[in-house]
């Protein structure tokens, strides 16, 4: 098993098979949502049962995923006493990305290995885009100098409102960030509702899986959304 480049979860190996057996670019597939949809555990369970099905994987979450990152995670999410502009917010977010893409993402996808990570730039898109008010194209432009312009092959959308998500974060035992402790309910709607546009936008890139169901329904559904995917991809390669 590979070593995690990271503490945590971030660029955990999580199948059983030997990484590097190249057989072309890797599968990238990104799990987003509005806090309290259940990301980071169907992130973890999709990885799980994919690597026990013998797909070579990687996990990994954003911001973190690296050294930097998750030091970087602990400044943006877990600091109250700072005062952080939502486009230092991007920045950052986007630096973390950065150094994730370069030290685990692209490594992983060219090594032929999938890669499922727990939020992407389209959290950027949505947080600071469509909650915080900042300019989409801007946020586009950074995303494209901080990825590479390397885009997820598919993005499943755990939605669920936002009433729900917030509760659930409160009953859980995680801490919550700087995003979740803010009270401020239009924000969150307006990161809900800008997450249903850019689904409706690129109706190829997203799925849209309705995350208020009890786990073990949504789990499934999300592996069923990324098992087409990786049986698509194989189909085509056995077409070549
Ligand atoms: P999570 O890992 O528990 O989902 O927490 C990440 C928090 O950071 C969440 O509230 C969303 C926020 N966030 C942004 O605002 N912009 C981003 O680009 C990313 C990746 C996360």
């Amino acid at each position: 098993m590979a070593k995690s480049p990271g503490p945590p979860v971030g660029g955990t190996a999580v199948s059983r098979q030997a990484p590097g057996s190249a057989r072309g670019r890797g599968l990238f597939i990104t799990l987003e949502g509005p806090d309290g949809s259940g990301k980071t555990s169907q992130a973890a369970r999709l990885a799980a049962t994919l690597g026990a099905g013998g797909v070579d994987v990687v996990l990994a979450r954003e911001p973190g995923g690296t050294e930097l990152g998750e030091r970087l995670r602990e400044l943006l999410l877990h600091r109250d006493d700072l005062v952080i502009d939502p486009l230092t917010d991007a920045f950052l977010f986007n630096a973390a990305r950065t150094q994730l893409v370069a030290e685990v993402i692209r490594p992983a996808l060219a090594a032929g290995r999938t890669v499922v990570c727990a939020r992407f730039a389209d959290s950027t898109l949505a947080y600071q885009g469509y909650g915080a008010g900042l300019d989409l194209a801007i946020l586009r432009t950074l995303e494209a100098i901080a990825t590479g312009a390397l885009r997820p092959d598919l993005t499943i959308l755990l939605d669920l409102p936002v009433e729900a998500g917030l509760a659930r974060k409160r009953r859980g035992r995680a801490a919550l960030t700087r995003f979740e402790s803010r009270v401020d309910v239009a924000f969150h709607r307006r990161v809900r509702d800008g997450f249903l546009r850019l689904a409706r936008a690129e109706p190829e890139r997203w799925r849209v899986i309705d995350a208020a169901r009890p786990r073990s329904t949504v789990a499934t559904e999300v592996t069923v959304a990324a098992r087409s995917l990786l049986e698509a991809r194989r189909g085509e390669r056995e077409r070549v």
